[in-house]
């Protein structure tokens, strides 16, 4: 997997907010639509702020984006200040000009009955919307991408699974206490990601023992990012902490 090793997270966001704006509008030229598949979790917090700043000082205008994004817990309510759904509209969507219908998120509000359907729902509309042309990922310390937690397929698709434990702990600090993070998340599954035209992941700091993992160990379920290293277009942008125990 190509690595671009940044000094500091802050000059890996800019750079990736560049080729993201860059695409945005290249697309824009030609008239088509730009598909991005976007995520959220501490790490694309500043790429986001960088967009934001694009938008109002540089004219980059987000009404040709259509958006994708990865995952979202289960169940949560769009307006619990927990969901994605609000991370997603308070760092990105609320401060830019696109257009509502465009943005898609897997839906933490749905009763368990309609899941599945909605989950293919939204496979096909990634599909109908001509696949994602730049998809964004983090990395979780178990080196799930999504929440693609260890033992996912290769060939998995959106679906509801059960979270890791340690992945609730990591994500409690955004909660009251680990007994309030939902045990359950909808994401798009490793096959899903894996069709991307483009991706792009993010790591920063002490994500390095993941990192030399999914980049020079074997590809296995048990590290889910190491899939990436089948895919013809990946780049794994970190900052030189991330890099630090890559040979
Ligand atoms: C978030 C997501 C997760 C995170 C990962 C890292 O949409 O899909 O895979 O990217 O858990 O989280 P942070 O960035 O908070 O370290």
């Amino acid at each position: 997997i190509p690595v671009e090793i940044y000094k500091t997270p802050d000059e890996g966001s800019l750079a990736v907010a560049k080729e993201i704006a860059d695409l945005i509008r290249e697309k824009a030229a030609k008239n088509e639509k730009c598909v991005l598949g976007l995520a959220t979790g501490s790490t694309p917090i500043q790429l986001y702020a960088e967009l934001v700043r694009m938008h109002k000082e540089e004219n980059l205008s987000f009404k040709n984006v259509v958006s994708f994004n990865l995952d979202e817990y289960y169940p949560i309510s769009r307006d619990s200040i927990n969901s994605y759904w609000i991370f997603m509209h308070q760092h990105l969507f609320d401060h830019v000009d696109m257009d509502p219908a465009n943005i898609h998120m897997p839906n933490g509000e749905l009763a368990k009955a309609d899941v599945r359907a909605a989950c293919e729902q939204y496979e096909n509309m990634i599909d109908q919307a001509g696949g994602i042309d730049l998809q964004l990922l983090g990395l979780g310390h178990n080196g799930h991408i999504g929440f693609n937690e260890p033992g996912s397929s290769l060939f998995s698709k959106t679906r509801l699974l059960i979270l890791d434990n340690n992945t609730r702990i990591a994500n409690c600090r955004d909660f009251v206490n680990l007994s309030k993070v939902p045990r359950l998340a909808i994401t798009m599954g490793l096959g899903t990601i894996m069709k991307s035209k483009r991706i792009v992941l993010l790591a920063w700091g002490n994500k390095a023992p993941t990192v030399v993992m999914a980049v020079e160990g074997p590809v296995t379920d048990q590290v889910p990012a190491s899939y990436l290293q089948m895919h013809n277009n990946c780049t794994f942008v970190i900052d030189e902490l991330a890099a630090s125990e890559l040979t």
